[in-house]
């Protein structure tokens, strides 16, 4: 079984989210509930950026114990300096550094030749090497960028002393057929590639991240990277509690694995919905609240007989404590007397089929019926408990 490293970047490309800003406290407990999940990185933040950010990274580094916390770093020497000085008490100390390669972003942000941004590269990555144990050298707008120029600039990184290369979709560009030639590509084509680990970080503009994730984990990637509940910069990151699960539930195909504890999942999601602002939609997958609810009475009526029918992901497995059957026009006799029964009624065959004609005329005029519904039903038909 593959181990796929976890890079989790809630608290940087996260936070990156427009309207979120987590204050210090908030970004520890995000921090400490990130150890208790499994992640193998947190990226605690952008240490040059701001002294709120340098004081929680610096935070984040001497608390965490259980995961290697990395900071980011433009290619310049006074950001790898800053990193060094919010991380270097960290038990796994490393640095994200990172420079654009495609011929948009060479062109008309850093305003460099290809030439220029390889020398940057390298003398960054060197510079940083004289300090970090580990470096992360990521080539920002990868996936729109030319190959062969990827292929020279990795090598004379990994030479210089990074010992993880990251691929951004830094504009949630590529397709899943695509990042599988970039990864396979370099695979093949980077001389010392066998050197380095090869990282995934996918945006979402066109609902692909997770897809391409996976894609490129298929393709050879040791690494992925993304935020819980999928949030960050425009449309957002890979969503990693998504990942994790796809390849749990379908390791027969990716036979590939996270070390992340699943069960706490649900929790950490909570927790960063509550502390960003940022709604989880009910119908996200793995963690959205109709994750594991049941509407339709074939659908209710299959999982009632046998879960399997109808749920792909126990809801245990990522700590929610049970599936839900939701009460509405669509659920049928079968989920409905599990309810009464629930709720502790013993009702004959015949009252039965008198309530569940009444509930069925009130579905039709509310979303959801509640419980309370069902006590006001069962009185106006004289049913006790
Ligand atoms: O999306 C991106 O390119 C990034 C880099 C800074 C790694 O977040
Ligand atoms: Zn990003």
């Amino acid at each position: 079984m593959r181990k796929i490293d976890v890079f989790d970047t809630t608290l940087r490309d996260g936070e990156q989210s427009a309207g979120v800003n987590l204050n210090f406290e908030e970004k520890l407990e995000i921090a400490r509930q990130l150890e208790r999940l499994g992640v193998d990185i947190i990226e605690a933040g952008f240490p040059a950026s701001s002294p709120g950010d340098f004081k929680s990274v610096k935070a984040i580094a001497d608390l965490v114990k259980g995961s290697s916390v990395t900071g980011l770093s433009r290619s310049v020497q006074s950001d790898i300096d800053a990193a060094w000085e919010a991380l270097k008490g960290g038990v796994d100390p490393r640095i994200h550094v990172f420079i654009a390669t495609s011929p948009i972003h060479m062109t008309h942000k850093l305003r460099m030749t290809p030439d220029q941004v390889i020398e940057n590269a390298v003398a960054s990555v060197k510079y940083a090497a004289q300090r970090f144990p580990k470096i992360q050298w990521s080539a920002e707008d990868a996936c729109r960028s030319d190959l062969d120029f990827l292929v020279r600039i990795i090598e004379q990184v990994i030479d210089a002393g990074a010992s993880v290369i990251n691929i951004p979709d830094t504009v949630g560009y590529i397709t899943p057929k695509e990042i599988t030639h970039i990864f396979s590509y370099l695979k093949e084509n980077v001389p010392n590639m066998h050197k380095a680990k090869l990282s995934t970080h996918c945006h979402d503009d066109l609902g692909m991240a997770t897809a391409n994730s996976l894609a490129a984990i298929e393709a050879g990637a040791d690494q992925v990277e993304g935020t819980i509940n999928g949030i960050g910069e425009r449309a957002g990151n890979a969503s990693l509690e998504e990942v994790a699960v796809a390849l749990h539930i379908r390791n027969d195909f990716y036979k590939a694995a996270t070390g992340l504890t699943l069960k706490e999942v649900k929790r950490t999601s909570s927790l960063v919905s509550k502390l960003t602002g940022m709604v989880v939609p009910n119908n996200k997958a793995v963690v959205g609240n109709n994750a594991f609810a049941h509407e339709s009475g074939i659908h209710q009526d299959g999982v009632l007989k046998e879960k399997t029918t109808y749920e792909i992901i126990t809801p245990e497995l990522v700590g929610v404590s049970s599936n839900r059957m939701v009460l509405g026009k669509h659920s049928g006799r079968h989920a409905f007397k599990d309810k009464i029964r629930e709720l502790g009624y013993t009702a004959t065959d015949e009252q039965i089929n008198k309530v569940f004609k009444a509930f069925k005329e009130l579905a039709d005029k509310k979303k959801e019926i509640t419980e309370d519904d069902i006590f006001a039903l069962m009185t106006e038909e004289k049913i006790g408990a």
